[in-house]
């Protein structure tokens, strides 16, 4: 029987977001049910919003989310009714070129729910990225589902399901930070944060922290920065150098996604160190640097989709290093809000206010 659920969609772009009557099908072939608990306020819900993804409107926004399976479609083996889950949007195929390498966090042809979620007149809507969980219940791909200690609170967990799990991956999985690192985080919101947190959990020596808002640097020391610059009174590419010696860190993780301080990235690592580009950049932006110094530094130019994560290994992974006090997560949740607060949470993020808002259900 299809659930008659409160669902927020972005109607047309650039509108305020709505709460609405959405219907979700029972599970098919491959799919599962979930009842969410809770879903984080993620930038990316705020682009599709905007236009800045695509124009397939409505949106079912949310995708940052825990919740209990309620209902399995045919098939499906990997999750049961009752199992606490995050939801992830790399749920990997197994036959793409990247999967067949042996690369899986890669994945060209990550699983979805076939079957859409509509309104009530039928018009159907598109999940932000293939999961829409500011939703009573949402419909995803059993693959879209990652079995973790329920021990955890869902506000905390759902966070691994994007923002967090991008920053934390950006330092553990793409750059590698390893034991001993110089790092230098550029941005310290949700994502730089979590970058920071990243290279704390794998032995980073130094840890530096760079933002242009005095109350994001006092948040980044307590995620485990050991030097923090504000860049609007400092230049960060000579303050970097400075705390490492006079060469720059080994690795420099860019959290905004700017031309400007991805250049302060590149000039702020050392000879033949690490950029990791976790930040999402606008189409417009363009970089202007001489040729020679791509060259004559050296090292690597690495981007980061999503931190590299593999859900099915680093998910339940990091929670339990949570429950054992080795990642203290719960300091992302700024906020817990109800369903019918999400452009008000946007409305937060811009401003900085917050690392993030949760819808809880
Ligand atoms: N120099 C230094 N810091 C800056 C600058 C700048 N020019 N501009 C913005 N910042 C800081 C902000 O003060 C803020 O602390 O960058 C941080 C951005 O954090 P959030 O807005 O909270 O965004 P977050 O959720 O962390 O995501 C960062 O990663 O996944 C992507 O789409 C996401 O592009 C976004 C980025
Ligand atoms: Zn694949
Ligand atoms: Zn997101």
């Amino acid at each position: 029987m299809t659930s008659r659920v409160r669902g927020v969609i972005a109607r047309s772009k650039g509108e305020p977001v709505e709460v609405t009557t959405v219907l979700v099908p029972d599970p098919g072939p491959g799919e599962a049910l979930v009842a969410v608990q809770a879903c984080g306020v993620c930038h990316t819900d705020l682009h599709y919003r905007e236009g800045g993804i695509g124009d397939d409107y409505p949106y079912l926004l949310g995708h940052e989310a825990a919740g209990v399976v309620e209902a399995v479609g045919d098939g499906v083996t990997s999750v049961a009714p009752g199992d606490f889950v995050i939801l992830n949007w790399r749920a990997v195929c197994g036959e793409c070129r990247a999967c067949r390498r042996g690369r899986p966090w890669y994945c060209f042809a990550t699983h979805n729910a076939q079957q859409k979620m509509t309104l009530e007149d039928g018009t159907v809507l598109s999940p932000a990225l293939g999961i829409g969980a500011f939703v009573d219940k949402t419909l995803v791909a059993a693959g879209q589902c990652t079995k973790v200690d329920p021990a955890v609170p869902p506000e905390v967990a759902g966070l691994l399901g994007c923002g967090v799990m991008a920053g934390l991956g950006a330092a553990i999985n793409t750059a590698p930070v390893t034991r001993g690192d110089s790092v230098a985080v550029i941005g310290c919101g949700g994502v730089g944060d979590a970058a920071i947190l990243g290279a704390r959990l794998a032995g980073a020596r130094t840890i530096i922290g760079v933002d242009i808002d005095p109350r994001k640097l006092e948040l980044a020391k307590q995620f485990g920065a050991t030097h923090v610059i504000n860049s609007r009174e400092t230049d960060p590419v000579e303050r970097i150098q400075e705390l490492t010696g006079g060469n720059g860190a080994d690795v420099v993780i860019e959290a905004i996604g700017r031309p400007e301080t991805y250049l302060q990235a590149f000039y702020g690592r050392d000879l033949a160190g690490t950029v990791v580009l976790v930040g999402v950049p606008t189409p417009d932006m363009r970089l202007e640097a001489p040729l020679l110094d791509f060259f004559g530094r050296g090292g690597a130019l690495k981007s980061s989709w999503y931190g590299d994560c593999l859900p099915s290994r680093d998910f339940p992974l990091l929670v339990d290093l949570h429950l054992q006090g080795r990642l203290p997560l719960e300091r992302f949740v700024s906020e817990t809000i109800g369903l019918g607060d999400v452009e008000a949470a946007f409305a937060a993020m811009s401003r900085g206010d917050v690392l993030r808002s949760v819808v809880v259900f």
